[in-house]
């Protein structure tokens, strides 16, 4: 069968299969398949594939069919202009927690008041839940001199940050913790702690995409009943772990947004700033001095 035939012949299929965007799916686990870029697909349309390729686009789509994220079909996802490993240990890194590495970055160029911090300049940076490592390592890409830790429940996760890490190079600038959230760990004086923890409750699990349920690592998602329990408890020991002045980056939802504040309480300029989509996504805070 020609290149041009077995993607039309997928697109059809992944049509009638409900799967959203086919053709893009149809592209790139053909480009998965022949391990190639989109401009190859139509250079070369009417090459025949081999039937050891033709085979393995098949499986590729069926996975994709039966709900698959495309992601972890191919192991890969892009986050912060970086190619990043994925399997189904780890949530796939989202556009929108971008917003972290974009609000770290803001923050470093503005010297709090009485403090000499030096913009990207001996800071200290700890990432918890870092699943894939997405955001420690964009920080550790952007923020040279930075030391950087990251912590996650799961081992089989911190593999996979581990593996990423040493794929772009970045293996010396991070160390890695297996913990509950900070639990067991003599980490202290960060001047910055960023999370993207689990918060969607389970109340809300209607609500959620059927491919994140059946796919994506259930801790990593669902926090508890409500959605706060996880942030609930990273707060105070966020709050330990910071020097004052130090300032507490979290992932949220619309959901949790008021509960959020309500926990940030007793912390200075805490603010909430909304992701493209205009939903309530990054919480900001500093730990009065
Ligand atoms: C929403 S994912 C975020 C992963 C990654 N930081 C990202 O932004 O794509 C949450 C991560 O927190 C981890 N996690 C869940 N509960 C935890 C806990 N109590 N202590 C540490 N890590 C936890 C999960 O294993 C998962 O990797």
């Amino acid at each position: 069968m020609q290149l041009k035939q077995a993607l039309a012949a997928a697109i059809t299929h992944l049509t009638t299969d409900h799967v959203p965007s086919p053709r893009l799916n149809a592209e790139l686990l053909l480009m998965f398949t022949l391990n190639c870029d989109r401009a190859y697909l139509y250079a070369h349309d009417e090459r025949e594939l081999t039937t050891d390729e033709s085979a393995r686009y098949d499986t590729a789509l069926a996975e994709r069919s039966r709900g698959v994220p495309a992601q972890y079909i191919t192991g890969h996802q892009e986050f912060w202009g970086m190619d990043l490993i994925v399997t189904p240990a780890v949530l796939i890194p989202r556009p929108e927690t971008e917003h972290i590495i974009e609000t770290v970055l803001e923050l470093t160029t503005i010297k709090p008041i009485g403090q000499e911090y030096l913009p990207h300049t001996d800071l200290r940076i700890l990432d918890i839940g870092t699943g894939s490592g997405c955001i420690a390592l964009a920080l550790a890409k952007e923020l040279p001199t930075a030391e950087i830790h990251v912590t996650d429940i799961s081992p089989a996760a911190l593999e996979v940050a581990r593996a990423n890490a040493a794929r772009h190079e970045l293996e010396n600038r991070v160390r890695f913790h297996q913990a509950d959230l900070l639990e067991g760990l003599n980490l202290n004086a960060f001047d910055f702690i960023v999370s993207n923890p689990p918060y969607v409750g389970e109340s809300e699990e209607d609500h959620v995409q059927l491919e994140v349920r059946k796919f994506e690592p259930r801790n990593a998602v669902f926090a508890g009943p409500t959605g706060t329990e996880v942030i609930a408890r990273l707060i105070p020991q966020a709050r330990a772990a910071l020097q004052p002045g130090g300032w507490l980056i979290l992932e949220i939802s619309a959901t949790i947004a008021d509960a959020t504040k309500h926990l940030l309480n007793n912390w200075n300029d805490v603010t909430i700033t909304p992701d493209l989509q205009s939903i309530p996504r990054i919480a900001r805070a500093r730990k009065p001095q």
